[in-house]
């Protein structure tokens, strides 16, 4: 089978199409013949050599998370799923013992990790980890929505939004803004959207954001926000000045829930604020499996539309995490093996 391995980290020219051996289902596995993988911007840093969880040790290496496609054969003491099945892989890795699996959410799991190898012709997953696909769903469509749809649904469930609050999303033209803003109007929320594009800007207000706000300023966006209103969530994938930006605008008793680093793994803050206002940050990494099942079923029912922005075949991977880097995309993007 072909797959698109890193075989160099520093950026997309480290992406090679090898030819590699067909995968065999060992007990309670899956083979998937892959037919569309989303791209994350995790697996952008592995390329970057930016990531703590995978070196240059385990070159040649085959990302990708969120892969859909069809069963093609099953191991030994598989029920759930039989070849010829649509699927959409759910990328959590739990240990199944701990405290935490136990008791749930599994994405507190001691051991919590997440599948890699999805850019490929084929992939051999742990089959208690498919979810077969409705109809309505294109392959395409169902691979845009695990790891960012996951996320954001999970972070605005944090956030305790209720219908009528005002969410604010700094850098909404991406996987995680673009999935908060929409599943932010499905709980009948009021979203503002940040970009420094315009264009972009122009798509994410085409997908339901209430307010656009163009900047590139995070010492400014407070003032600009609260132009709009004192929003009482903030989804903040970013980090760096961005979650001051965040707790400078929002209302007394706010949340903020953060998942990301883009830009800045430190942030400062203003500590008087946070305890005078009654402010909270969270953390939240990824969804459960039931968060899956329960946002593949709302995209067939079509209360919202998980956004592609841009599909690629396989030989174009390096492209797809080339416009991913030079923050030329909307939504996710997707590679069809
Ligand atoms: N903890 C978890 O479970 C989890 C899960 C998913 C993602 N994440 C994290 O969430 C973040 C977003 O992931 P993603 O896959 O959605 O990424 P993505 O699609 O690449 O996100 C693109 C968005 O980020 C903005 N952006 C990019 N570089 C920026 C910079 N240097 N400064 C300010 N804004 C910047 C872009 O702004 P413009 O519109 O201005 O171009 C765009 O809105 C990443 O940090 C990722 O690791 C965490
Ligand atoms: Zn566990």
């Amino acid at each position: 089978m072909r797959v698109a391995a890193f075989t160099s980290l520093g950026g997309p020219d480290g992406v090679t199409i090898q030819q590699w051996d067909d995968p065999d289902p060992g007990p309670k596995e899956a083979v998937v013949d892959v037919e569309a993988c989303s791209i994350n911007r995790h697996d952008l840093w592995i390329l970057e050599g930016e990531s703590s969880m995978v070196g240059e040790d385990v070159l040649p290496f085959v990302t990708g998370l969120d892969l859909a496609g069809r069963v093609r054969s099953v191991g030994d003491g598989v029920a759930g799923v039989e070849p010829g099945d649509r699927v959409v892989l759910c990328p959590n890795e739990t240990c199944g013992e701990c405290t935490y699996c136990r008791e749930g959410p599994e994405t507190l799991c001691e051991e919590f990790g997440l599948y890699h190898g999805g850019l490929a012709e084929r992939a051999l997953v742990d089959a208690d980890r498919l979810l077969k696909l409705p109809e309505a769903l294109s392959s395409s469509v169902a691979a845009a929505i695990p790891t960012a749809y996951m996320t954001a649904w999970r972070m605005l469930r944090r956030a305790e939004v209720q219908p009528g609050d005002l969410v604010f999303v700094p850098g909404a033209t991406g996987g995680v803004g673009v999935a908060a803003i929409q599943l932010a109007g499905v709980l009948n929320a009021e979203t503002i959207a940040t970009s420094r594009s315009a264009e972009k800007l122009e798509r994410v207000g085409d997908v339901g954001a209430d307010h656009l706000i163009q900047s590139d300023a995070p010492e400014s966006l407070a003032d600009d926000v609260r132009k709009i209103g004192r929003p009482d969530a903030v989804i903040n994938h970013l980090g760096g000045p961005f979650t001051r930006a965040g707790l400078d605008a929002i209302d007394r008793g706010g949340r903020m829930v953060i998942c990301g680093r883009t830009a800045g793994p430190v942030s400062e803050f203003n500590v008087g604020r946070l305890f005078l206002e009654h402010q909270r940050i969270i953390g939240s990494t990824m969804g459960t499996q039931g968060d899956l099942r329960r946002l593949v079923d709302l995209a067939a029912e079509g209360a919202y539309e998980p956004v592609v922005g841009g599909t690629y075949d396989l030989e174009g991977t390096a492209d797809a995490f080339a416009d991913m880097q030079t923050r030329d995309a909307f939504g996710k993007l997707v590679v069809e093996p």
